[in-house]
Protein backbone atom coordinates (compact mmCIF):
# COMPACT_ATOMS: atom_id res chain seq x y z
CA UNK A 1 0.00 0.00 0.00
CA UNK A 2 3.00 2.35 0.79
CA UNK A 3 4.68 1.70 -2.62
CA UNK A 4 0.94 2.85 -4.23
CA UNK A 5 0.88 6.02 -1.98
CA UNK A 6 4.46 7.00 -3.08
CA UNK A 7 4.16 6.21 -6.86
CA UNK A 8 0.41 8.22 -6.87
CA UNK A 9 -1.23 4.58 -7.72
CA UNK A 10 -3.71 2.53 -6.77
CA UNK A 11 -4.17 -1.24 -6.54
CA UNK A 12 -6.56 -2.50 -9.66
CA UNK A 13 -8.20 -6.25 -9.76
CA UNK A 14 -7.08 -8.15 -13.11
CA UNK A 15 -10.21 -7.99 -14.01
CA UNK A 16 -13.40 -6.64 -12.90
CA UNK A 17 -16.50 -8.53 -11.38
CA UNK A 18 -19.88 -9.27 -11.41
CA UNK A 19 -22.39 -9.93 -8.26
CA UNK A 20 -25.80 -11.66 -9.41
CA UNK A 21 -28.64 -9.00 -8.03
CA UNK A 22 -30.26 -12.15 -6.67
CA UNK A 23 -27.87 -11.73 -3.93
CA UNK A 24 -29.89 -8.86 -2.45
CA UNK A 25 -33.10 -9.85 -3.41
CA UNK A 26 -33.24 -13.51 -2.21
CA UNK A 27 -35.05 -13.94 0.84
CA UNK A 28 -33.35 -17.22 1.40
CA UNK A 29 -29.89 -15.74 1.51
CA UNK A 30 -30.54 -13.10 3.42
CA UNK A 31 -32.31 -15.80 5.98
CA UNK A 32 -28.61 -17.38 5.28
CA UNK A 33 -26.95 -14.26 6.18
CA UNK A 34 -28.90 -13.94 9.18
CA UNK A 35 -27.92 -17.10 10.85
CA UNK A 36 -23.87 -16.12 10.24
CA UNK A 37 -24.93 -12.87 11.96
CA UNK A 38 -26.62 -14.83 15.05
CA UNK A 39 -23.17 -16.77 15.57
CA UNK A 40 -20.66 -14.30 15.32
CA UNK A 41 -19.74 -11.67 17.74
CA UNK A 42 -21.35 -8.39 17.14
CA UNK A 43 -20.02 -5.26 18.34
CA UNK A 44 -23.75 -4.07 20.23
CA UNK A 45 -22.48 -0.83 21.70
CA UNK A 46 -19.45 0.97 22.98
CA UNK A 47 -18.37 0.44 26.66
CA UNK A 48 -19.23 4.07 27.57
CA UNK A 49 -22.39 4.00 26.64
CA UNK A 50 -22.87 1.73 30.07
CA UNK A 51 -20.39 3.96 32.78
CA UNK A 52 -22.29 2.88 35.79
CA UNK A 53 -23.88 -0.23 37.14
CA UNK A 54 -27.65 0.07 36.53
CA UNK A 55 -27.17 1.14 32.81
CA UNK A 56 -29.15 -0.89 30.06
CA UNK A 57 -29.37 -1.24 26.45
CA UNK A 58 -31.60 -3.07 23.77
CA UNK A 59 -31.13 -4.01 20.32
CA UNK A 60 -31.71 -6.72 17.92
CA UNK A 61 -29.02 -8.84 16.39
CA UNK A 62 -30.75 -10.54 13.48
CA UNK A 63 -34.20 -10.64 14.99
CA UNK A 64 -32.94 -11.66 18.35
CA UNK A 65 -34.05 -8.90 21.14
CA UNK A 66 -31.17 -8.55 23.00
CA UNK A 67 -30.70 -6.76 26.89
CA UNK A 68 -27.32 -5.50 27.73
CA UNK A 69 -26.35 -4.10 31.51
CA UNK A 70 -23.78 -3.64 33.69
CA UNK A 71 -24.10 -4.92 37.02
CA UNK A 72 -23.60 -4.25 40.27
CA UNK A 73 -20.46 -5.87 40.18
CA UNK A 74 -19.55 -3.78 37.03
CA UNK A 75 -19.73 -6.63 34.89
CA UNK A 76 -21.23 -5.90 31.43
CA UNK A 77 -23.68 -9.18 30.61
CA UNK A 78 -25.86 -9.61 27.74
CA UNK A 79 -29.32 -11.64 27.84
CA UNK A 80 -32.06 -12.37 25.33
CA UNK A 81 -34.84 -9.71 26.17
CA UNK A 82 -37.39 -11.84 26.49
CA UNK A 83 -39.53 -12.43 29.77
CA UNK A 84 -39.51 -16.09 31.04
CA UNK A 85 -43.24 -16.39 31.74
CA UNK A 86 -45.12 -15.66 28.15
CA UNK A 87 -41.99 -14.01 26.17
CA UNK A 88 -43.13 -10.47 26.25
CA UNK A 89 -40.00 -8.18 25.30
CA UNK A 90 -38.96 -7.31 28.73
CA UNK A 91 -37.27 -4.26 28.03
CA UNK A 92 -38.72 -1.57 25.01
CA UNK A 93 -36.64 1.43 25.55
CA UNK A 94 -33.19 2.04 23.70
CA UNK A 95 -31.31 2.56 26.62
CA UNK A 96 -31.79 3.85 30.33
CA UNK A 97 -31.20 3.45 33.91
CA UNK A 98 -32.76 0.84 36.11
CA UNK A 99 -32.47 -1.36 39.74
CA UNK A 100 -34.20 -4.09 38.06
CA UNK A 101 -35.90 -5.02 35.23
CA UNK A 102 -40.10 -5.17 35.66
CA UNK A 103 -42.01 -7.01 33.11
CA UNK A 104 -44.92 -4.91 32.07
CA UNK A 105 -47.42 -7.48 31.24
CA UNK A 106 -47.43 -9.36 34.89
CA UNK A 107 -44.83 -7.61 36.70
CA UNK A 108 -41.90 -10.59 36.74
CA UNK A 109 -38.92 -8.80 38.16
CA UNK A 110 -35.04 -9.67 36.84
CA UNK A 111 -32.24 -8.20 38.44
CA UNK A 112 -29.51 -6.99 36.94
CA UNK A 113 -27.80 -9.85 36.58
CA UNK A 114 -30.52 -11.63 34.63
CA UNK A 115 -32.05 -13.72 38.29
CA UNK A 116 -35.85 -14.04 38.75
CA UNK A 117 -36.43 -11.45 41.95
CA UNK A 118 -40.15 -11.80 41.85
CA UNK A 119 -43.19 -13.50 40.66
CA UNK A 120 -46.63 -12.46 41.36
CA UNK A 121 -48.98 -14.98 42.53
CA UNK A 122 -45.96 -17.18 43.02
CA UNK A 123 -48.56 -19.84 44.23
CA UNK A 124 -49.84 -20.36 40.92
CA UNK A 125 -46.27 -21.31 39.04
CA UNK A 126 -45.60 -24.17 41.61
CA UNK A 127 -42.84 -25.31 39.13
CA UNK A 128 -40.98 -22.30 38.60
CA UNK A 129 -38.31 -22.06 40.60
CA UNK A 130 -36.10 -18.54 40.79
CA UNK A 131 -32.56 -20.03 40.51
CA UNK A 132 -33.31 -21.63 37.52
CA UNK A 133 -35.89 -18.99 35.85
CA UNK A 134 -33.06 -16.20 34.78
CA UNK A 135 -33.01 -14.81 31.62
CA UNK A 136 -31.08 -16.48 29.18
CA UNK A 137 -28.05 -15.74 29.18
CA UNK A 138 -26.34 -14.74 25.88
CA UNK A 139 -22.78 -14.94 25.51
CA UNK A 140 -20.44 -11.17 25.37
CA UNK A 141 -17.11 -10.17 26.57
CA UNK A 142 -15.88 -6.69 26.26
CA UNK A 143 -12.77 -5.90 23.86
CA UNK A 144 -10.86 -3.32 22.08
CA UNK A 145 -13.56 -0.38 23.58
CA UNK A 146 -16.53 -2.02 22.12
CA UNK A 147 -19.76 -4.75 23.98
CA UNK A 148 -19.70 -8.10 21.68
CA UNK A 149 -22.70 -10.23 21.90
CA UNK A 150 -23.01 -13.92 20.14
CA UNK A 151 -26.93 -13.98 20.11
CA UNK A 152 -26.79 -17.42 20.46
CA UNK A 153 -26.53 -19.13 23.66
CA UNK A 154 -23.75 -21.36 24.53
CA UNK A 155 -21.97 -20.23 21.26
CA UNK A 156 -18.34 -18.71 21.79
CA UNK A 157 -18.30 -14.77 22.04
CA UNK A 158 -14.58 -14.47 20.77
CA UNK A 159 -14.58 -11.73 18.00
CA UNK A 160 -10.91 -12.36 16.38
CA UNK A 161 -10.47 -9.58 14.57
CA UNK A 162 -6.42 -9.91 13.69
CA UNK A 163 -4.83 -6.86 12.24
CA UNK A 164 -7.88 -4.98 12.34
CA UNK A 165 -8.44 -5.27 16.72
CA UNK A 166 -4.81 -3.76 16.27
CA UNK A 167 -5.83 -1.31 14.92
CA UNK A 168 -8.91 -0.57 16.93
CA UNK A 169 -6.46 -0.36 19.86
CA UNK A 170 -3.71 2.47 18.56
CA UNK A 171 -6.77 4.31 18.08
CA UNK A 172 -7.40 4.02 21.73
CA UNK A 173 -10.83 3.74 21.25
CA UNK A 174 -11.74 1.74 25.11
CA UNK A 175 -11.11 5.70 26.09
CA UNK A 176 -13.16 7.07 23.57
CA UNK A 177 -16.79 8.20 24.79
CA UNK A 178 -19.76 8.30 22.52
CA UNK A 179 -20.35 11.45 21.33
CA UNK A 180 -23.55 11.21 19.54
CA UNK A 181 -25.33 8.43 17.80
CA UNK A 182 -28.16 8.25 15.25
CA UNK A 183 -30.23 5.31 13.52
CA UNK A 184 -33.00 4.88 11.50
CA UNK A 185 -34.54 1.88 9.29
CA UNK A 186 -33.91 2.44 5.30
CA UNK A 187 -35.80 0.87 2.14
CA UNK A 188 -32.61 -0.99 1.13
CA UNK A 189 -30.96 -4.51 1.55
CA UNK A 190 -27.71 -3.97 3.87
CA UNK A 191 -25.34 -5.14 1.51
CA UNK A 192 -26.18 -1.99 -0.50
CA UNK A 193 -25.21 0.04 2.06
CA UNK A 194 -22.30 -1.26 3.25
CA UNK A 195 -20.89 -0.82 -0.04
CA UNK A 196 -21.33 3.29 0.41
CA UNK A 197 -20.98 3.52 3.75
CA UNK A 198 -20.48 0.82 5.82
CA UNK A 199 -16.60 1.37 6.70
CA UNK A 200 -18.33 3.67 9.88
CA UNK A 201 -21.25 2.46 10.78
CA UNK A 202 -23.29 -0.37 11.84
CA UNK A 203 -25.67 -2.12 10.20
CA UNK A 204 -28.22 -4.85 10.96
CA UNK A 205 -30.33 -6.74 8.02
CA UNK A 206 -33.96 -6.77 8.76
CA UNK A 207 -36.58 -9.62 8.44
CA UNK A 208 -36.80 -8.40 4.69
CA UNK A 209 -34.36 -7.94 1.92
CA UNK A 210 -35.25 -4.72 1.31
CA UNK A 211 -34.92 -3.04 4.70
CA UNK A 212 -32.17 -2.47 6.94
CA UNK A 213 -31.31 -0.76 10.24
CA UNK A 214 -28.40 1.90 9.89
CA UNK A 215 -26.46 3.16 13.35
CA UNK A 216 -24.15 6.15 12.92
CA UNK A 217 -21.89 6.48 16.64
CA UNK A 218 -19.31 9.27 17.23
CA UNK A 219 -16.98 8.21 19.57
CA UNK A 220 -14.73 11.30 20.42
CA UNK A 221 -11.09 11.07 22.98
CA UNK A 222 -12.44 13.83 25.27
CA UNK A 223 -14.95 16.34 26.47
CA UNK A 224 -13.12 19.37 24.30
CA UNK A 225 -14.73 20.82 21.15
CA UNK A 226 -17.88 19.81 21.35
CA UNK A 227 -19.19 22.55 19.13
CA UNK A 228 -16.69 21.05 16.32
CA UNK A 229 -17.56 17.36 16.91
CA UNK A 230 -21.31 18.41 17.13
CA UNK A 231 -20.97 19.99 13.11
CA UNK A 232 -18.89 16.81 12.42
CA UNK A 233 -21.29 14.79 13.15
CA UNK A 234 -24.21 16.62 11.61
CA UNK A 235 -22.28 17.21 7.98
CA UNK A 236 -21.46 13.36 8.50
CA UNK A 237 -24.75 12.36 9.11
CA UNK A 238 -26.77 15.05 7.41
CA UNK A 239 -25.32 15.33 3.92
CA UNK A 240 -23.04 12.15 3.70
CA UNK A 241 -25.16 8.94 4.90
CA UNK A 242 -28.66 10.51 4.66
CA UNK A 243 -28.59 12.84 1.31
CA UNK A 244 -25.51 10.45 -0.16
CA UNK A 245 -24.74 7.26 0.62
CA UNK A 246 -28.20 6.30 2.34
CA UNK A 247 -29.88 7.65 -0.61
CA UNK A 248 -28.23 5.89 -3.60
CA UNK A 249 -28.71 2.65 -1.80
CA UNK A 250 -32.44 3.13 -1.67
CA UNK A 251 -32.02 4.27 -5.58
CA UNK A 252 -30.75 1.33 -6.18
CA UNK A 253 -33.16 -1.07 -4.36
CA UNK A 254 -36.10 0.97 -6.22
CA UNK A 255 -34.40 -0.76 -9.30
CA UNK A 256 -34.22 -4.45 -7.80
CA UNK A 257 -37.20 -5.76 -8.86
CA UNK A 258 -37.30 -4.01 -12.95
CA UNK A 259 -36.37 -6.92 -15.54
CA UNK A 260 -33.18 -5.11 -16.97
CA UNK A 261 -29.95 -5.89 -15.51
CA UNK A 262 -29.54 -9.01 -13.38
CA UNK A 263 -25.84 -8.73 -12.30
CA UNK A 264 -23.74 -5.63 -10.97
CA UNK A 265 -20.60 -4.65 -12.88
CA UNK A 266 -18.04 -4.27 -9.84
CA UNK A 267 -14.78 -2.08 -11.51
CA UNK A 268 -11.28 -3.05 -10.88
CA UNK A 269 -11.44 -0.04 -8.44
CA UNK A 270 -13.86 -1.38 -6.82
CA UNK A 271 -12.77 -4.28 -5.98
CA UNK A 272 -13.49 -4.55 -2.20
CA UNK A 273 -17.00 -4.90 -2.86
CA UNK A 274 -15.96 -8.50 -4.24
CA UNK A 275 -13.94 -9.61 -0.95
CA UNK A 276 -16.86 -8.60 0.74
CA UNK A 277 -19.51 -10.78 -1.33
CA UNK A 278 -16.97 -13.64 -0.73
CA UNK A 279 -15.89 -13.72 2.96
CA UNK A 280 -19.55 -13.50 3.54
CA UNK A 281 -20.18 -16.59 0.20
CA UNK A 282 -17.67 -18.81 2.67
CA UNK A 283 -19.34 -17.68 5.68
CA UNK A 284 -23.03 -18.72 4.84
CA UNK A 285 -21.32 -22.22 3.12
CA UNK A 286 -20.64 -23.02 6.56
CA UNK A 287 -22.81 -26.17 8.34
S1 LIG B 1 -45.03 -12.13 30.05
FE1 LIG B 1 -43.68 -11.17 31.42
S2 LIG B 1 -44.66 -11.29 33.32
FE2 LIG B 1 -46.01 -12.29 31.98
Amino acid sequence: MLAHVEARTTQLADREGRVPVERYTSQAQLERERAVLRQTPVAIAHVSELPRPGDFLSSDVAGVPVLVARGADGDVRAFANICRHRGTRLVTEACGHRKSFVCRYHAWTYGLDGALLHVPQADAFPSVRCEDTCLVALPSCVRHGFVWVTATPGLPCDPQLGPFGEALDAFGLAAHVVHRKAACVRQANWKLVIARAGTCARLRPCSTTDRCLFVHTMLIAGAAEQAHWDKTFDLIEGRVFQQEDLAIAESIQSTLGTPVDRAFRIGRLEQPICWFHDALDQATALP
